[in-house]
């Protein structure tokens, strides 16, 4: 038995006309949140490395969405973000730090390379890219919100996720200062922490499928209900507690880390 996955409520766009940047939204996650902020009625900038997935969103959300090619690990690149938001908009309202990449190494496989690249890019990349648009989110209007995209990884160790799991809990923390510092500012900043979703990060490494149809997903998550509600999520069940986190609803919620996990986090 499984709960189900109906199709949410036709948006009502409650975000008309306010900007949202989401980093890493030409596919998985990142394209589902950018798909429910457009149908709420936001112009949504799809900031991706991957120009074409980005591109190909972008025509596909209407509205106004405007694809950027993006590096968040290069500094020049997310520099070049800012302003192409900046030469369009003028402003931001929303800013949804999504992108990142998954490693899979234990202690004794990685290497202090292969961990750098990881912290510059899930932890270093959402700060920098935090850090170059918060003059426009400054700028924004009504409803100003900086959501940061963590992990179940970031709330609990992880075997053979050493880097992945460190930025991932740094993301958390800096969310919650980053919290602080922008309480004068109105602008109100959460993390979603989502649990294991049904996206390319979850390929296998050998490329032999997804982790979510192995057999030991399907004895220990499922039919052992270590995921209580027994499903691996969609991009679908992130993009709701999203939008709610980045609507007016979400006005005296700060700091916050929101675990969107089928219950992972409530079993041991
Ligand atoms: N899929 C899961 O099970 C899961 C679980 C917990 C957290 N998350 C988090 O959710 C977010 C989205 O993950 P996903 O599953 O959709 O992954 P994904 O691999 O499907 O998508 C990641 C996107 O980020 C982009 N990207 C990667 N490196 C980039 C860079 N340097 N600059 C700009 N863009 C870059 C990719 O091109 C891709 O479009 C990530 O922060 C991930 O850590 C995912």
């Amino acid at each position: 038995m499984t709960t189900g996955t109906q199709s949410p409520m036709p948006a009502a766009r409650r975000l008309e006309g306010r900007v949202a940047v989401v980093t890493g939204a030409a596919r998985g996650i990142g394209r589902g949140i950018a798909a429910r902020l457009a149908a709420e009625g936001a112009h949504v900038v799809v900031a991706d490395i991957d120009a074409a997935g980005a591109a190909q969103v972008a025509a596909g959300l209407g509205g106004g969405a405007l694809a950027v090619r993006v590096d968040i690990a290069d500094a020049a690149s997310v520099a070049a973000l800012a302003a192409a938001v900046e030469a369009r908009f003028g402003r931001c309202e929303i800013l949804v730090n999504n992108a990142a990449i998954l490693d899979a190494l234990s202690v004794d496989a990685m290497t202090f390379e292969t961990y750098r690249r990881v912290i510059d890019i899930n932890q270093d990349g959402a700060i920098r890219v935090t850090l170059a648009l918060l003059p426009l989110v400054r700028r924004g209007g009504q409803g100003r919100r900086i959501l940061n995209i963590a992990s179940i990884q970031g709330m609990r160790g992880a075997r053979d996720s050493l880097a992945y799991a460190t930025a991932k809990g740094a993301i958390v923390n800096f969310t919650r200062s980053l919290a602080c510092d922008l309480a004068d500012d109105g602008i109100v900043v959460n993390a979603l922490a989502p649990g294991f979703i049904d996206t390319d990060m979850a390929q296998l490494p050998d490329g032999s499928g997804h982790e979510h149809e192995t057999d030991w997903f399907r004895d220990i998550y499922l039919k052992y209900g270590r995921i209580p509600l027994r499903r691996a999520g969609l991009p679908d069940d992130i993009a709701g507690p999203a939008f709610f986190l980045c609507s007016d609803d979400a006005r005296y919620v700060t700091g916050q880390i929101l675990l969107v996990d089928g219950g992972v986090s409530a079993t041991f």
